[in-house]
């Protein structure tokens, strides 16, 4: 039997992985199932241990039967033949996430308390080699108290790593910070905990999506582009932690963790935020689909039928390229702004990006077949520079998008 490479599952995002998934009083606790659920189906193997507290919020019985294993509460539970659950549980751990990590819990970290399981495997944790990971939720009072935020700053000095709070309405019917983040926030920021920080340090800006020019204040020209590919390239490059500029067209997808995006709309307004924000970069990736002509002169009222069958005459100005003008750049010239192009293609891949690349005077040009892309959740890349041509067989935009953030490690290596 022959397996084909594109249909082989690719491996889970948590393959491997086993977290000690911990819960403190809070009704955050609701989510603390969707994101077991999550971590699950991510890969991971998923240890509950409750305070007290907690079980008031959530059953054990429900995060068993989501975890698949039987929940610990208790430091003096008779099941571990060495009764001594805080050891067992901390060692096999690759990580421990607190999430809901309560005001009061965090207090107890703060102090190194160790008088209930939960702060006790935290405190006894071989502190090098298993991290702690926090979510804290609470009242925006709670969260804002002096004597919380010292806490945070404590605990972050002990070696935890805090991973923020949401913004928004509070189950005490306050608005503000101190919403346990998501589970998908949550589930994406431990996927970037544990990936190599290959590009640590490096600021990059990338373009996504496509551009709207408009006719008249109703219409306009745009095209396919989804965006996909952009976006999954800036939440790679952030889990690969670079800090992360996403320039977007219209698309209405989410925006990656941790990413700081700006929208735009035509070519021309990506022009000016790219040009505004280049000289802070490391690193330009240009995957937007940037139309290439935009109306001469778009009319500021809707353009009406006069009944007349006459058909509006249009003239197209061309827009600027993006890309090649900051290749052009000093800072890409002088190599201090690696530059990344695409090529979107309807035949001769190759050719069209090998000559692309010349062009447009950029070290790697990435070219894709446009029509078997556009909008789909997967993708194939041929990566052409000075050395040659990789293929990246179809696989999915994300997983794409990690081994091409590993690609410009790799060439800015020193
Ligand atoms: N690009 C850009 N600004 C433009 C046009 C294109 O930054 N005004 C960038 C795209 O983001 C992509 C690369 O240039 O990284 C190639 O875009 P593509 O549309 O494939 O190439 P074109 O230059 O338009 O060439 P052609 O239409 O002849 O294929």
């Amino acid at each position: 039997m022959q397996i084909n490479e594109a249909d082989r599952p690719e491996p889970l995002d948590l393959a491997g992985k086993h977290i000690v998934l911990g819960l403190s009083g809070g009704i955050a606790c609701y989510k603390s199932a969707e994101l077991c659920r999550a971590l699950v189906k991510a890969g991971a193997t998923v240890q509950i241990v409750m305070t007290e507290a907690a079980e008031q919020f959530i059953t054990p019985v429900t995060m068993q039967a989501l975890s698949g294993r039987s929940v610990y509460s208790s430091q003096w539970d008779g099941r571990e033949a060495n009764r001594m659950a805080h050891i067992n549980l901390s060692r096999e751990a690759d990580a421990i996430l607190i999430a809901p990590c309560s005001a009061d819990f965090l207090a107890r970290l703060a102090q190194g308390r160790a008088d209930e399981l939960l702060s006790l495997l935290c405190l006894a944790r071989p502190i090098a080699r298993v991290p702690l990971l926090l979510a804290p939720a609470m009242n925006r009072e709670m969260y804002e108290h002096p004597a919380t935020q010292r806490n945070l700053t404590q605990v972050a000095a002990d070696g935890a790593v805090v991973l923020g709070v949401g913004t928004g309405a509070q189950a005490c019917g306050e608005t503000g910070d101190g919403r346990m983040l998501e589970p998908e926030e949550l589930l994406e920021d431990l996927i970037a905990f544990f990936t190599p920080k290959r590009l640590k340090g490096q600021r990059l800006l990338v373009t996504a999506g496509p551009t709207y020019e408009a006719i008249d204040p109703v219409r306009g020209i745009t095209n396919l582009s989804s965006g996909k590919m952009g976006f999954a390239i800036a939440r790679a490059a952030r889990e690969a932690g670079a800090e992360v500029t996403l320039v977007a067209g219209p698309v209405s997808l989410a925006t990656p963790r941790g990413v700081m995006r700006i929208n735009v709309k035509s070519a021309q307004n990506m022009f000016d935020a790219v040009v505004a924000q280049a000289p802070q970069a490391t690193v330009f990736i240009a995957t937007a689909a940037v139309a290439d002509w935009r109306p001469a002169a778009p009319s500021d009222q809707k353009i009406k039928k006069d009944g007349s069958g006459q058909t509006p005459q249009l003239q197209f100005t061309e827009n600027t390229d993006i890309l090649a003008s900051v290749a052009q750049s000093e800072a890409a010239r002088a190599g201090r702004l690696f530059c990344v192009g695409f090529a979107a293609e309807s035949q001769d891949l190759l050719e069209n990006a090998q000559a692309k690349r010349l062009r447009k005077q950029v070290p790697l040009l990435v070219g894709n077949i446009g029509p078997d892309t556009f909008g789909r959740d997967d993708n194939a890349l041929l990566l052409v520079d000075a050395q040659g041509a990789t293929e990246l067989p179809r696989a999915s935009k994300l997983a794409l998008a990690r081994r091409l953030v590993r690609e410009i490690a790799d060439r800015m290596a020193p």
